[in-house]
């Protein structure tokens, strides 16, 4: 099967999917709140199936699990007010999901372990995408216990979500890149330890990490850009368990969103730090000269307690080339200083405070248990949670079914409002946050996004009503 180029997000969906996309019918809304293009209904097909992919150039063929034959899966791009459907087709030997993460949509349409698709089974996924939730997103696997195996095999892929009204020029070339780790058996095989193993064991403590890290599906890909040419990123944190500190040699980065889309306005960092379900959205500015290359790296990050943390962890790892080719400089084209507006959630009006106690493998002392709701809310109501991590390892915190505005860390206020659906909170410190149940109800998922924890039932269930 030819393959598309996979970190170009805008010709991933018509490449690879039987992508069909018609203007809506009927009725117009009858007070649009902005003019944008006609709400059109997105219908695509995903198969969950197994397939043999070489997946390093050059390497041994690997048995996997696959979106559509790809890892990842295809990059779906949407626009804001599409409506959505999704048959997804289960070919798997066992059940599986597919989880939206970080979308706001229907109870029946999250994927969640409530929603389980048999082996051989399907399942239509229909929702409509929200206005004011453009930004990145990323769809996998969400059974109970298995999440973690069948990430490990191959199943997740990006989503990008566009406004009509995106501040950032369109001219603009722009790269989806999914950051994922895996490790290999001698022959190609995936290497997923027994539980019972020493290996397992330490899965199990830190979540799965792999030596081989991938960006879209490549080890070590390169990018081209321009002297003076401005770039947009769109990163992902696909991986299990592994946090990026990612740094660009020679480059600062001009940080523009986060999980649930831009912020109010870009902030330079000479690094960021993505922790696992993590999104960002990134400028690169081609500073660099005609010919030069600058890598992508990640720096060391130590979210790990003593007894397991892997001995090479302080060994920075190259993710990406940045190649200049060697045409003369542009002119960088003009950037707005103001993206969108973020207003701040009200906390002033708060129906609840809310403790996630964080110890390992457990939140508020308990596993989960889907027949038990944790936490009952009412739709339309604030509320602040704080989430304590008791240990000395970092667990990222995520939410299913509503976004929220991170408050503080450790005491420390958030500088500016974003949209979060995980938080990564460190061994040891607390994180707060601020959500708004506006939205739908139903039985919503938070739980810790290192999927073994996930899978070993660090996770509650809230339950939202009308
Ligand atoms: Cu990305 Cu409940 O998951
Ligand atoms: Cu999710
Ligand atoms: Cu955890």
């Amino acid at each position: 099967m030819p393959r598309s180029h996979p970190l170009s997000v805008r010709t991933a969906v018509a490449a690879a999917l039987a992508l069909q996309v018609a203007a809506a019918p009927s009725t117009p809304p009858a007070a649009p709140a902005r003019a944008g293009p006609a709400a059109r209904t997105v219908e695509l097909t995903l198969t969950a199936a197994p397939a043999r992919l070489a997946l390093r150039d050059g390497g041994d063929t690997t048995d996997v699990w696959a979106y559509d034959g790809r890892v990842p899966g295809p990059t779906l791009d949407l626009r804001e007010g599409d409506r959505v459907v999704v048959h997804f087709r289960n070919r798997l030997p066992e059940a599986s999901t597919i989880h939206w993460h970080g979308l706001t949509l229907p109870f029946v349409a999250d994927g969640s372990p409530f929603h389980p698709v048999p082996p051989g089974g399907s399942h239509d996924y229909v929702f409509t995408v929200p206005r004011g939730t453009a930004g990145t997103y990323w769809y996998h696997p969400h059974p109970d216990h298995r999440t973690g195996a069948q990430v490990a095999r191959g199943l997740y892929g990006a989503i990008v979500v566009r406004a009509p009204d995106d501040p950032l020029p369109a001219s603009l070339p722009e790269h989806v890149l999914v950051l994922s780790d895996n490790r290999f058996r001698p022959g190609g095989a995936i290497d997923i330890a027994d539980p019972a193993s020493p290996a397992g064991r330490v899965d199990a403590e830190n979540g799965r990490e792999g030596d081989v890290v991938f960006v879209s599906g490549r080890v070590m890909p390169a990018l081209a850009i321009r002297s003076g040419e401005v770039q947009r990123w769109r990163i992902v944190n696909a991986s299990a368990a592994r946090v990026y500190r990612l740094a660009l040699e020679g480059h600062r980065l001009l940080h523009v969103g986060s999980d649930g889309g831009l912020f109010a306005r870009g902030v330079e960092r000479g690094e960021l730090t993505l922790g696992v379900g993590e999104r960002a959205e990134v400028l690169v500015r081609g500073t660099g000269a005609p010919g030069t290359r600058a890598l992508l790296r990640a720096l060391p990050y130590d979210r790990y307690i003593p007894q397991t943390r892997p001995a090479d962890w302080a060994t920075p790892r190259d993710l990406l080339a940045l190649r200049y080719d060697d045409g003369p400089p542009v002119a960088p084209p003009a950037l707005p200083e103001v993206l969108r507006p973020v207003a701040p959630l009200d906390t002033g009006r708060v129906a609840a405070r809310r403790v996630m106690v964080l110890t390992q493998h457990l939140i508020n002392g308990k596993h989960m248990d889907m027949a038990r709701v944790d936490v009952r809310a009412r739709l339309g109501t604030t509320e602040i949670w704080e989430v304590e991590n008791l240990v000395g390892m970092d667990h990222p915190f995520h939410l299913h079914g509503f976004r929220f505005q991170v408050l503080d860390r450790n005491g420390v206020p958030e500088p500016f409002p974003s949209w979060k659906d995980v938080v990564n909170v460190p061994k040891h410190e607390t994180a707060r946050f601020v959500v708004r149940f506006d939205g739908f109800a139903g039985k919503w998922m938070y739980h810790c996004h290192i999927l073994d924890h996930e899978d070993h039932g660090m996770m509650g269930v809230l339950e939202v009503r009308p």
